[in-house]
C-alpha cells in the first residue's frame, strides 16, 4: 500500500512539475497592478477589441503581432506606445505580458490559443473556439491542465438579456422548453456580395507573411483575395455558422443550461452569393439535444427583414429575444427581451420586459485575470458553442444527419 502510494505520489508529482513546466504560471496580480496585455492578430475585429481594451481602466497595451504590415501600423495608429511584432511567438516571449487578446481568422485559433497558455499567459480568444472538433478538444484540455483564465470572444454571454432569460427560467415561469427557433438575417446592395472586402493596394506577398498565414494548410503562390476574405473558404473558415450562429447558440446553450447537441442536420447553399465562394449564404440547422429539447436556427444574406432573435418556447411562458426586426408598417425595428405567460398553465401571469444591464466584456475578462475567477464567457462554452457549430458544418458537407459521435470521429475536410 505505501509503495502503492509513494509510487502515486512521484507519478503525480511528475506530472504537476510536467504541467507546470508546460504552462508555466506568470506573475501573481496585485489589487492595484496594471494587467499588462498583447495581442495576435489586429485586423477587423482585433481594432475593434483594441479600443475596448483602452478603455479598461488598470489595463495597459503593451505590444501587438501582426503578420501584415497594415495592421501593425494601424495598430500602431491607434496607440502610438506600444511596441509592434511580425510574430506571434516574439510577443509571448515578452516577460512584460500577461495576458494576450487573440483575434486571427479562424484556422490559426487553436495554435494561437496553445501558444498563449504554454507561455503562461490568460487568454481572451475570438470566436468560434476553434476551427475543427479535435481542435476543441486540445483547446479545452490544454485549458484544464493550466491554471489560466480563458475568456471566449462571444461577448453576448455578458448581456443583460441572457441575465434575463436565466432568471425567468430559474424562477419557473417559462416551464419546459422543448422547441427553441433563432435567426440571423442580413442584406446587401445588389451586386455587392455579402463579406466581400476589397483588397487593399498594399496586400503583396513583401507586406504579407503568407505562409504564417496559411498554418500548415498546402502551400501555394500568395493569394491576396483569399489572405483578405478567407471567411469565404472552408479551409480557413467555417461560414456563417461560425461566424453568426455560435454567438447566438452559446446564448441559447448557456439559457438552457444545454450540453453539446447528441445530432445536427443542415441544409442550405450557395443561392445569393455567386461569387466563387464556398461556404453557403442560406442556411437552416436543427440541432437536437438530449434532454427533449430542439434549437433551429435560419440565416439568409438576402433579406434582412427579420433581423436577428431567439425564441424559447416553453409550456408555461416564451421568451422573445429580438434584435433588428423591422415593423413593416411603421419601419421601426425592435430590440428587447420579453416573456409573455402561456395563459393555459399560467392564466394569471403577466408579460415581462427585461431590463438588465449589459456587463462589459473585455473588462469582465480583465477583472477576472485580476479576481482569478471564471470570466463569462468560459472555455466551456466556448467549447460547446464550437462543436455544435462544427456539428451543424459536417451535417451540411456530408449531406447527412450527424450524432456527436460520428462528428468526433470524422476528419475536417478543407
Ligand atoms: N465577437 C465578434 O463579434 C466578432 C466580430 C467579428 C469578427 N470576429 C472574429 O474575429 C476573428 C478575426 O476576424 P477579422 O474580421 O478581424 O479578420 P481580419 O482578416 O480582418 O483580421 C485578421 C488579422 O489577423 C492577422 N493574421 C493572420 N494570420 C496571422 C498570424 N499567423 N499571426 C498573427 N496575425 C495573423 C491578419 O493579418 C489580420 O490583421 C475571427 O475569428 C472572427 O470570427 C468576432
Amino acid at each position: 500500500m505505501e509503495e502503492n502510494t509513494r509510487r502515486d505520489f512521484i507519478k503525480r508529482s511528475a506530472l504537476g512539475t510536467a504541467a507546470m513546466l508546460l504552462y508555466p504560471s506568470s506573475r501573481v496580480l496585485g489589487a492595484n497592478d496594471r494587467v499588462r496585455v498583447g495581442m495576435i492578430g489586429v485586423g477587423g475585429r482585433g481594432q475593434e477589441l483594441l479600443k475596448q481594451v483602452l478603455g479598461v481602466p488598470n489595463a495597459q497595451l503593451v505590444a501587438i503581432a501582426d503578420i501584415y504590415t497594415r495592421s501593425r501600423d494601424e495598430a500602431k495608429r491607434m496607440a502610438p506606445g506600444i511596441q509592434t511584432l511580425d510574430d506571434h511567438r516574439r510577443l509571448l516571449d515578452m516577460k512584460d505580458i500577461d495576458a494576450v487578446i487573440v483575434a486571427s481568422p479562424l484556422h490559426i485559433h487553436a495554435r494561437h490559443f496553445l501558444d498563449t497558455l504554454a507561455a503562461g499567459k490568460d487568454l481572451y480568444s475570438e470566436k468560434t473556439m476553434t476551427w475543427s472538433i479535435a481542435e476543441a478538444d486540445q483547446c479545452l484540455a490544454a485549458t484544464k491542465n493550466s491554471n489560466r483564465v480563458v475568456q471566449i470572444g462571444l461577448q453576448h454571454e455578458s448581456s443583460g438579456s441572457l441575465a434575463d432569460a436565466r432568471k425567468w427560467i430559474k424562477d419557473g415561469i417559462v416551464g419546459k422548453v422543448t422547441q427553441v427557433e433563432s435567426w440571423m438575417s442580413r442584406n446587401s446592395p445588389h451586386g455587392k456580395g455579402q463579406w466581400v472586402r476589397q483588397v487593399p493596394p498594399d496586400c503583396n506577398a513583401q507586406n504579407v507573411n503568407w505562409k504564417a498565414f496559411l498554418n500548415g494548410r498546402p502551400d501555394r503562390e500568395f493569394d491576396p483575395f483569399k489572405f483578405i476574405n478567407w471567411r469565404l473558404y472552408w479551409e480557413f473558415s467555417g461560414g456563417n455558422v461560425t461566424e453568426n450562429m455560435v454567438h447566438q447558440i452559446a446564448w441559447i446553450m448557456t439559457a438552457l443550461d444545454l450540453p453539446e447537441p447528441s445530432a445536427a442536420f443542415m441544409s442550405g447553399g450557395v443561392f445569393s452569393e455567386k461569387d466563387g465562394r464556398q461556404v453557403p449564404d442560406t442556411i437552416v440547422v436543427t440541432l437536437e439535444y438530449p434532454a427533449d429539447t430542439v434549437v433551429t436556427w435560419q440565416s439568409t444574406f438576402s433579406n434582412s427583414h427579420y433581423g436577428l432573435g431567439e425564441r424559447l418556447l416553453g409550456s408555461d411562458g416564451t421568451i422573445e429575444h429580438i434584435s433588428g426586426a423591422t415593423d413593416m408598417v411603421t419601419g421601426r425595428s425592435a430590440e428587447g427581451i420579453r416573456y409573455y405567460p402561456e395563459s393555459v398553465n399560467r392564466h394569471d401571469g403577466s408579460a415581462l420586459t427585461g431590463e438588465t444591464p449589459n456587463q462589459n466584456h473585455m473588462a469582465n475578462w480583465i477583472d477576472c485575470v485580476r479576481s482569478r475567477k471564471t470570466p463569462n464567457a468560459s472555455v466551456e462554452i466556448g467549447y460547446r458553442s464550437a462543436i455544435a457549430a462544427h456539428m451543424a458544418n459536417i451535417s451540411y458537407r456530408r449531406k447527412q444527419r450527424v450524432t456527436l459521435e460520428m462528428a468526433k470521429t470524422l476528419q475536417p475536410e478543407s
